[in-house]
């Protein structure tokens, strides 16, 4: 199954979720594969923690050659990588063009390889332009990160909810809106308390992942490191809190 992990807003964890989370399913034995939409490139970083690769998203999208080509192995086992490159940014011009065919042609793409793997995950840019669209035509969940700090994030993410519901009654009827998943909790924090009932009183339950991510600067120093949080400290509370959140999401699809 494909799940896109969407938020227009930057900086809540999109991409720390694309790859922890990826890494803990692969750790629980599924065959994962992460794909880096955001031309910011910040999980290919991440996970092949180099620039030698030579075949990109941007390739995928501009050629025709087969999709399996730019499937990168990683050095964790069951994890796999398309990474992304800067001049991805440059495409945008053109999807805008040549829409909406243009908007499913990563849906083309990945139809011949989606059934190699357990999960793809879709690390979105922050925003809800033609990669986010390309994206969420593709996928069958979504995923929404939210910062626990921000006050207004509820708003955002509303908004975001209601993006997701626009795909689907027109472009995508087989998108599904998740969860919301609160990331970079502090619980010391009355702010981050009164945030997080707010979230409950405004989503249903079943809407809202049970496990949260906690505020842990482990999570920063695996990101400078360019290693997901596994290699880095695969004891600290970022990791037990994304192995947590793997099984939360491998019960809650089944
Ligand atoms: N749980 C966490 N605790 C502490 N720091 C975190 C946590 N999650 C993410 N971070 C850090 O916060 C910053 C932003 O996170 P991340 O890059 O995952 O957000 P993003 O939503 O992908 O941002 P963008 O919208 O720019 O793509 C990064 O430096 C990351 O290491
Ligand atoms: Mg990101």
């Amino acid at each position: 199954m494909i799940i896109s992990i969407i938020n227009h807003k930057g900086g809540v964890g999109k991409t720390a979720t694309a790859v922890n989370l990826g890494h803990a399913l692969a750790r629980l034995k599924k065959i994962v594969l992460i794909i880096d939409i955001d031309p910011q490139c910040n999980a290919t970083s991440i996970i092949l923690g180099t620039d030698e690769y030579r075949k990109s998203l941007y390739d995928l999208l501009t050629t025709d050659q087969n999709p399996k080509d730019f499937i990168h192995p990683t050095k964790y086992p069951n994890l796999f990588i398309i990474p992304n490159l800067p001049e991805t940014a440059t495409l945008e011009f053109d999807m805008v063009r040549t829409a909406p065919e243009s908007l499913f042609e990563l849906k083309k793409k990945l139809s011949v390889i989606k059934n190699n793997y357990d999960f793809i995950l879709i690390d979105n840019p922050p925003s809800l332009g033609v990669f986010c669209i390309s994206s969420l035509n593709t996928s069958d969940y979504v995923i929404v990160p939210n910062e626990a700090g921000s006050r207004t994030s509820i708003e955002g993410l509303k908004k975001a909810v209601e993006f997701i519901e626009k795909i689907r009654n027109s472009s995508n009827p087989n998108l599904n809106f998740l969860k919301l998943l609160t990331t970079k909790v502090d619980r010391r924090l009355a702010v981050h308390k009164v945030l997080l009932q707010l979230i409950k009183s405004e989503f249903p339950q079943n809407k809202i992942f049970k496990t949260i991510i906690p505020t842990n600067t482990d999570i920063q120093k695996a990101e400078l490191k360019k290693e997901t949080i596994f290699k880095y400290k695969s004891n600290v509370a970022g990791a037990v809190a994304y192995k947590k959140l793997a099984l939360e999401l491998i019960a809650s699809i089944k």
